[in-house]
């Protein structure tokens, strides 16, 4: 691969003590790619990240699936970056499909905590991804762009993003983007980064798809050139992840 694989496990909000417990076991007994060959990284809910930083193996990374923008304050219910950063989590997913239409996060808030994450060093995730009507009205480019452009207003070091691509239609659904649609939106959004930041960036940037991964479609997806890695749901939470990484490395 030109760049090097990046795998995510987005666990959602899932996860009791005792399931926790076997995931991590199964995990750490697993065949994994080595860290030189890609960089896997498990996102459990807050209140577990500290257990699993502690028991899983040194070569996967943790993350958050989010963070404020604001920091420490009278922010109720929320989690800054700076707490991320003071328990060693170094990485945290921000805008997944499911904080912008759950909890009506505007692509403005997304990339204000991708600004304040990056500011306290950490690696970020931010989602992108068009819903279905979007995609069958021919307009999913625009939607990604505006997307992208967003994030563009805030971010100027872009050496430590990774940017998920994920269909809104195809997460949790079974539906998988064909390694053909993914390609194409993988490419243009590569293109928007050649035109709008710079050709380096487009050409390291690791951009991966997420959306109904498993461990049978993920072979013929890791074959498309513009598809550096996934962010997996569904399938993170089962062994199968293990051999979602080996398929991408
Ligand atoms: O962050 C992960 C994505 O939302 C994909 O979820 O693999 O369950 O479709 P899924």
């Amino acid at each position: 691969a030109v760049r090097k694989p990046w795998i995510g496990g987005n666990w959602k909000c899932n996860g009791t003590r005792a399931s926790v417990e076997a995931l991590i076991t199964s995990l750490n007994a697993a065949t994994l790619p080595a860290p030189e060959a890609a960089d896997i990284v498990i996102s459990p809910p807050y209140l577990f990240l500290e257990t699993v930083q502690a028991r899983i193996r040194p070569e996967v990374h943790v993350a958050a699936q989010d963070c404020n923008a604001k920091g420490m304050g009278a922010y109720t219910g929320s989690i800054s970056a700076e707490m991320l950063h003071e328990f060693g989590i170094n990485t945290v997913i921000l805008g997944h499909s499911e904080r912008r239409d759950i909890f009506h996060e505007t692509s403005e808030e997304v990339a204000l905590k991708c600004k304040k994450a990056l500011s306290l060093g950490l690696d970020i995730v931010p989602c992108i991804g068009e819903h279905r009507e979007e995609r069958l009205s021919g307009r999913t480019n625009e939607i990604c762009f505006a997307q992208l452009a967003a994030l563009a207003a805030q971010i100027t070091d872009w050496s430590h993003v990774v940017v998920a691509y994920e269909p809104v239609w195809a997460i949790g659904t079974g539906l998988v983007a064909t390694p053909a649609q993914a390609q194409e939106t993988h490419a243009a959004l590569r293109g928007w980064f050649r035109e709008h930041v710079s050709a380096e960036v487009a050409n390291t940037i690791r951009i991966v798809y997420g959306g109904s991964v498993s461990g049978a479609n993920s072979a013929e997806l890791a074959r498309c050139p513009d598809v550096d890695g996934f962010l997996v749901g569904g399938a993170s939470l089962k062994p199968e992840f293990a051999a979602i990484c080996q398929n991408m490395a």
